[in-house]
């Protein structure tokens, strides 16, 4: 297929143009900067020039492929809301446009899995809150469902491998930038984590073989307690990791601060067994410990 890839040259779609073009798929990547196109053509990924905040340019990226995959996002915690706006706004320009041509066309998008389940382990059966962040744009795929052969991708808070890691990468700058770490409590809240490399399989896989309408996660570890990641941070970075109060929570993990308490626990049992994925990366704290800067 050739695939219309947003944020094609972001840390987790490079990984996924690498799995797509490794498995005889074609790519169309969407750049709005020279730097994002030549990584791309370096890549051996053509080229669609735009932005997310361009329609034109996602209508006509989405017209020219046989599947979508979509990851771009403004990862600005200070105008969340307006992220999240341009992002229902991307997922309903490309779902029409793919809706209107017929055939059941794929579209994969990027989804997440903090706060899907709050107190047990999340499933992909757990449908979104309502004022959940991408629970919109979930919704949106499910709508489509029937003209569309959509699925929502979930992923960890700790997407990690060379080149990025999530809120674990998050973590570490700060632990770095404060000379300590720490937890809420007794660290026990956990965050699942997913290899980079995996997580890519399971958006070409998706693709390629989920029926309309899936939810999907990408998880390859369910949960890894605070406790263990800030201290292999501590580790990594020669600094001190402790209880943190909750007072001073704001000071040392600024954004991340109220995700700090939060089990985020997720299976990917259904995964598993409808795509036939299993992980095979690298685990967390293997990254954190050599390979996340
Ligand atoms: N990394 C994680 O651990 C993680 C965890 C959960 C969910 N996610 C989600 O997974 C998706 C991909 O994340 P990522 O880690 O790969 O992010 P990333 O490395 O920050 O890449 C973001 C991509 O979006 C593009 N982009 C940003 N603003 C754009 C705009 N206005 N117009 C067009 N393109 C724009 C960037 O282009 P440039 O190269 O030009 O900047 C880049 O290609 C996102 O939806 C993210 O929220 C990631």
């Amino acid at each position: 297929m050739r695939v219309f890839v947003t944020g094609a040259s972001g840390f987790i779609g490079s990984a996924v143009v690498t799995e797509l073009l490794g498995n005889d798929h074609a790519v169309l990547g969407l750049a709005r900067s020279d730097a994002a196109a030549a990584k791309l053509a370096a890549a051996g990924a053509d080229v669609h020039r735009g932005a997310l905040g361009d329609v034109a340019s996602l209508r006509s990226g989405a017209a020219a492929a046989d599947a979508v995959i979509h990851l771009a996002f403004v990862h600005d915690f200070a105008n969340w809301a307006d992220s999240i706006r341009l992002d229902i706004q991307a997922v309903e320009t490309i779902g029409e446009t793919l809706a209107a041509r017929g055939g059941n066309l794929p579209f994969a998008i990027a989804s997440g899995l903090i706060g899907i389940a709050p107190g047990r382990v999340a499933t992909e059966a757990d449908l979104p809150p309502a004022e959940w962040p991408r629970g919109r744009s979930e919704m949106i795929l499910r709508e489509l469902a029937g003209k569309v052969r959509t699925s929502a991708v979930r992923l960890p808070p700790s997407v990690h491998g060379p080149g990025g890691g999530g809120f674990s990468q998050v973590l570490m700058a700060m632990a770095r930038a404060h000379g300590r770490t720490g937890y809420l409590g007794d660290g026990s809240a956990k965050w699942p984590a997913v290899h980079v490399t995996d997580a890519a399989r399971v958006f070409r896989l998706a693709i390629e073989r989920a029926p309309a309408g899936s939810r999907l996660h990408a998880v390859g570890e369910t949960g890894i307690p605070l406790r263990e990641i800030t201290g292999a941070i501590a580790s990594r970075l020669g600094v001190p990791v402790g209880p943190v109060d909750a007072a001073d929570a704001p000071k040392l993990f600024g954004f991340l601060a109220p995700f700090l308490g939060l089990d985020a626990s997720s299976s990917a049992d259904k995964t598993r067994a409808l795509l036939d994925w299993s992980p095979l990366g690298p685990k967390l704290l293997a990254d954190i410990a050599t390979v996340l800067k």
